[in-house]
């Protein structure tokens, strides 16, 4: 795509690319790790979904039946690029090598979040345990090896790697029972490597761990979401003590406490994420009410979420108003969500997305949108904001897939290391032997019961409204308001009658004159942005196919489309070149099919540079901000029309782009400009509908950039066409 060439090039002349080609990425990498002392970088990866497959096999077909195992097909040298077939040894060696020449020598720690067995899809091969485990050990070996201080690994591993659970680790997938079960016990052994030792007791008995990547700064929490996961029929949510996911929860609160009584940050990360939309959700309820009430409670604590198995490009944004202390309790109704599917088909990721854009319409914007506003001091005198840092939201980003359900992808996050400059590294503190957190966890819950518990356990309704904007009489007013109304709309639970959970012990809040986190205002450890890596398969594969059936009229006819009603019908979808095979060059002149191109991941976007999304950093801020301007109106729909406008502009020059976006962002606000923050309220609340009409720059604008993050959402892999399907 144009675009991406332009941002490619544009960031090969500003140097942003990791690993440039250059001295420092071939020439010297034997003698490095014993030489040049390391500091932080600012970087991390976060790499998921890899789902090696030891039965794939080249050209053969990717339909149902053959599944890349057998057949004739399109299976291509690096995987079946946007099909159900799983990864080629070929891709994750591949994968590991372009990380070991572009990211390993820059990168502080590894975030990786599951699934490295393949899917259990193929009826013909079902998977054993010997399968599950070997191919998770293969790749915790090589993230080992790759990593090794030295060469026979004695001197243990230069940065450190968090893994997780995935879906597809286990058997049966989706079912893990509570621990300590053999699970535990061998995936303790295969990650012998990056579990802190004092912590494989707890490991054993939960799966979950953390990891001071930067000691006494960040910790890596490792979150065992398969205990989360509505999937699982082995558990039972996180409101019953005698559930894992309870416990899970109580073992996630202590620790962030402790951190936060050291002054440390944690990023939280996991494999199946906390999405949840009107219609469709991931994690049991009362485990999504209890990690929104936490992430809340801490946001002082919590940097950001990382989570994959969605293999969808995307952020979640969690509203602490969708918080009922009720549910929790097991009182209130639940609603009528359903449980989304392991992978979701694409008629439902279309469903999925819609729903995310039209709740992301009613965010409530930050006090400035853009940093056109902020510069000319608009906005800042007057009523003090409510919620100037947007404290009553948090941020889950999902990063997507190495598997090639669309394109293998790498996402290299980059964080504020402004005053760390001298921090203590993790290899350091792990050859000292250093250890921060001596006691076992499971002790600490024992004995570090939180001082005030008592005191938060007596106030059932734990006013979350209050605590934050005890300075700012006009919002109390409005929230008051706006509680009423939505007491109303539920059932009974007027304030005393709500029903009290004797085992919910919320989370102390953060203290009153604690600063915003690095979540909201930047500060070290905030992250600035992400650089989106992706392999094109189309390209590298270099297959040259023929179409058995191009004059027909078979659903995978008409070019470029992979017929995604089909698709979804059959519940397995067979790729772009699904149905073609390899040319052979006829039984008399047999050919050797070409060989594939060099393989190389290469930018697909960067939150530094993309101008279309225009992330100043990844503060929750920042997301809203883009999250309203995407939101669309609520049931309404995307027409392809903005699709061409989009192409025809992503074509033209950045500075044009930037310009017309700066007005655009003026224009949208420009109505809230010198209201008071409730009038604006009021205003939204009363007039959406007229704020919309006779608005077609904003709706083409708002057009625009959804499509550009459906694009990234699919990592490049839809067309024009299929777009038509986000209707
Ligand atoms: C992947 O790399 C390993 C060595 O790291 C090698 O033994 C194996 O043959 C490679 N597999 C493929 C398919 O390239
Ligand atoms: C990083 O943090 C420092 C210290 O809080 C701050 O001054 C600086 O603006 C931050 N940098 C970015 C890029 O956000
Ligand atoms: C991938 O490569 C193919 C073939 O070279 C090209 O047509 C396609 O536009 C590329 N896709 C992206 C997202 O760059
Ligand atoms: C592709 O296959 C056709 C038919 O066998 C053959 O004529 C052509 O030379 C092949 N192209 C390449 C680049 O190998
Ligand atoms: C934007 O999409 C809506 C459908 O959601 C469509 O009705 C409208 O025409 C589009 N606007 C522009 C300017 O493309």
């Amino acid at each position: 795509m144009p675009f991406r060439r332009v941002l490619a090039v544009a960031l090969l002349c500003h140097g942003v690319i990791a690993g440039r080609p250059g001295p420092a990425a071939d020439e010297t990498r034997p003698a490095r790790a014993a030489s040049a002392p390391r500091k932080l970088h600012g970087r991390f990866l976060h790499i998921t979904d890899i789902h090696p497959d030891e039965f794939y096999k080249l050209h053969s077909s990717t339909d149902e039946d053959g599944a890349c195992h057998r057949g004739k097909g399109p299976a291509g040298p690096y995987g079946a690029e946007t099909s159900d077939c799983d990864s080629p040894f070929s891709l994750v060696n591949a994968t590991f090598d372009w990380i070991d020449a572009h990211l390993k020598e820059t990168i502080d720690f590894v975030v990786w979040t599951g699934d490295s067995a393949r899917h259990d899809r193929d009826e013909d091969l079902p998977r054993n345990a010997d399968q599950v485990l070997g191919t998770n050990t293969w790749i915790a070996d090589k993230f080992a090896r790759l990593f090794a201080a030295d060469d026979d690994g004695a001197k243990g591993m230069t940065v450190p790697v968090v893994p997780t659970f995935g879906n597809n680790d286990i058997l049966p997938h989706n079912i893990l029972l509570p621990g300590p079960n053999k699970w535990f016990q061998h995936y303790a052994h295969i990650w012998r490597h990056f579990i802190p030792e004092e912590q494989r007791h707890s490991f054993e008995y939960g799966g979950w761990f953390h990891v001071e990547v930067i000691p006494d700064k960040l910790a890596v929490f490792s979150l065992n979401t398969l205990y989360f996961f509505d999937r699982n029929a082995g558990v039972d949510g996180c409101a019953n003590p005698a559930e894992p996911g309870y416990k899970q929860m109580e073992w996630l609160k202590v620790q962030l406490q402790f951190l936060r009584e050291r002054g440390m940050k944690a990023i939280l990360m996991g494999h199946v994420p906390p999405a949840r939309t009107e219609s469709k959700m991931l994690w049991d309820e009362t485990c999504w009410q209890k990690y929104s009430l936490w992430m809340h409670q801490f946001r002082d604590v919590v940097v950001v979420g990382l989570y994959g198995h969605m293999n969808i490009d995307h952020f979640l944004i969690h509203d602490k108003d969708e918080i009922d202390i009720a549910a929790l309790a097991g009182s209130a109704e639940f609603g009528t969500r359903e449980a989304m599917d392991d992978e979701l088909s694409t008629q439902s990721a279309s469903d999925y997305l819609m729903e995310l854009r039209s709740d992301w319409a009613k965010l409530t914007p930050p006090p400035t949108s853009g940093k056109e506003v902020n510069k000319e001091g608009k906005r800042r005198k007057g009523k003090k904001r409510s919620d100037p840092w947007g404290e009553r939201y948090h941020l889950s980003l999902v990063g997507p897939s190495v598997v090639p359900n669309y394109f293998p992808t790498l996402r290299v996050l980059e964080y504020n290391i402004t005053g760390l400059e001298h921090a203590l590294l993790w290899k350091d503190a792990a050859r000292k032997g250093i250890s921060h957190d001596t006691e076992a966890p499971q002790k600490h819950l024992e004995l570090r019961h939180l001082p005030d518990e008592a005191d938060i356990e007596s106030d059932p309704d734990l006013d979350l409204d209050l605590e934050t904007d005890d300075d700012d009489d006009t919002l109390d007013a409005t929230k008051k308001k706006h509680k009423k109304k939505k007491n109303k709309k539920k059932k009974p639970p007027s304030k005393d009658k709500k029903p009290k959970d004797p085992n919910l012990f919320p989370p102390l809040p953060p203290s009153k004159s604690t600063p915003p986190g690095p979540a909201y205002s930047p500060q070290p450890l905030t992250l600035t942005g992400y650089t989106q890596y992706f392999a094109n398969l189309t390209h590298i594969n270099n297959l040259n196919l023929t179409d058995p059936s191009t004059d027909t009229t078979n659903n995978d006819g008409e070019s470029g489309l992979w017929g995604w009603d089909w698709d979804w019908l059959l519940r397995w979808r067979k790729g772009k070149h699904g149905g073609k095979k390899p040319a052979t060059g006829g039984p008399h002149s047999p050919q050797p099919p070409p060989p594939p191109r060099e393989f190389a991941y290469e930018v697909e976007y960067s939150t530094f540079e993309d101008a279309i999304y225009r992330l100043g950093d990844l503060t929750v801020n920042s997301f809203v901000e883009l999250a309203v301007r995407m939101g669309g109106e609520v049931g309404k729909s995307v027409g392809v029309d903005g699709l061409g406008g989009q192409g025809d502009e992503e074509e033209g020059s950045e500075g044009d782009d930037g310009d017309d976006d700066e007005g655009g962002v003026e224009s949208d606000d420009g109505d809230d400009d010198d209201d008071t923050e409730v009038g604006a309220e009021k205003k939204k609340k009363k007039g959406k509908g007229k704020k919309g009409e006779g608005k077609k720059g904003k709706k083409r604008k708002q057009n625009k950039t959804w499509l550009h993050f459906l694009r990234h959402a699919f990592v490049g892999t839809l067309e024009k066409d299929e777009l038509k399907n986000f209707t």
